[in-house]
């Protein structure tokens, strides 16, 4: 309790206006992968600012009146990152509870830390909830596990959206491939020739088993698998498009083992332009990737922003 005496008057303070930022992860598109707490927020939420990879079934739960898209703006141009982080904070000072919904957990590979970083110089509350991350998920619902007690004791999750063959890239492919555990790329699919290529320089085996999940848990969601030898041509022959996860590693032969029995996503095709696959089936798949989705990448992307290259 506070020492005011009862009959002072409700005095409102300037943070009494400002509304709240929750930096929240929508998981990797299934509204039922959703939290709780996500799916709470989003409804109570004034506005919610988001881009694609929340997927088409959380944002066609959103009415229109709150959405505001901060993803890819008409004409192929992103929406600047100094954009989203002013309206986030012109909206909190206007009193609105924002959600502020990413793909996955807002903290992997999804400039939520940068957000954090600038609501807190700009004095705004703000709350952080966790989300499913595609980088575990993708794999899982395609029958990967990212560890196996036989086949891989670590994991990492690295972007592939780096140049590898530039010296300044941050990803030490040499390393990762020393390390004899799962390696899940992120924004790998257009990059994915030249990391092939790094980790075979750097001793990896050329029947490495390889798994490239598209829009994990979305409806149309997709599976190919191949070798790291292969996966390039798995890739192309699938027309393979972002978002999707690759994942490196013996642990992506598992798949195989379980596919006949998996049931996640029923709905969706699986196993497209694998090297199991028959060949109708990787062709009628392929076919049904929407236009609006195949957006590539690193051409789009604008040079100050390197890690939204894949940022459907
Ligand atoms: C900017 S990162 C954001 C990652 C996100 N924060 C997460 O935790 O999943 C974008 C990349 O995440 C991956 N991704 C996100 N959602 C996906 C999904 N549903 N299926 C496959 N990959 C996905 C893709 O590699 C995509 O290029």
């Amino acid at each position: 309790m506070g020492d005011e005496g009862a009959d002072a008057p409700p005095t409102r303070t300037r943070e009494d206006d400002v509304g709240k930022v929750y930096l929240v992860g929508s998981g990797p598109g299934d509204p039922d992968l959703l939290t709780v707490r996500a799916a709470r927020l989003i409804e109570s939420a004034d506005v919610v600012l988001h881009d694609k990879l929340p997927g088409p079934e959380i944002l066609g739960q959103i009415p229109a009146e709150k959405r505001e898209d901060v993803g890819k703006r008409a004409g192929g141009e992103w929406t600047p990152q100094e954009y989203t982080n002013r309206r986030l904070v012109e909206l909190a000072r206007e009193g609105n509870s924002v959600v502020r919904l990413k793909g996955g957990d807002p903290f992997v590979f999804g400039r939520g830390g940068e957000e954090a970083e600038h609501l807190a110089d700009a004095g705004i509350p703000f709350e952080v909830v966790p989300g499913v991350t595609s980088a575990i998920a993708g794999p899982a619902v395609a029958g990967v596990p990212v560890t196996h007690r036989d086949y891989a004791s670590s994991v990492s999750f690295v972007t592939g959206h780096e140049d590898p063959t530039k010296d300044e890239s941050a990803v030490d492919w040499d390393a990762l491939a020393a390390t004899g555990g799962t390696i899940v790329v992120l924004m790998g699919v257009g990059k994915l020739p030249a990391y092939a290529a790094e980790l075979r320089a750097a001793g990896l085996d050329g029947d490495t088993p390889v798994a490239l999940v598209e829009r994990a848990t979305w409806p149309d969601m997709r599976v190919a698998t191949g070798t790291l030898d292969t996966i390039v041509d798995v890739r192309d022959d699938a027309g393979i498009e972002p978002p999707a996860i690759t994942v490196i590693g013996d642990v992506a032969a598992t798949r195989d083992r379980v596919v006949a029995f998996l049931e996640n996503g029923e709905s969706a095709p699986v196993g497209a332009g694998g090297r199991e696959e028959p060949e109708s089936e990787a062709e009628s798949e392929s076919d049904s990737t929407p236009e609006s989705e195949g957006e590539s990448e690193s051409e789009s992307t604008p040079e100050s922003e390197p890690d939204r290259g894949e940022n459907a």
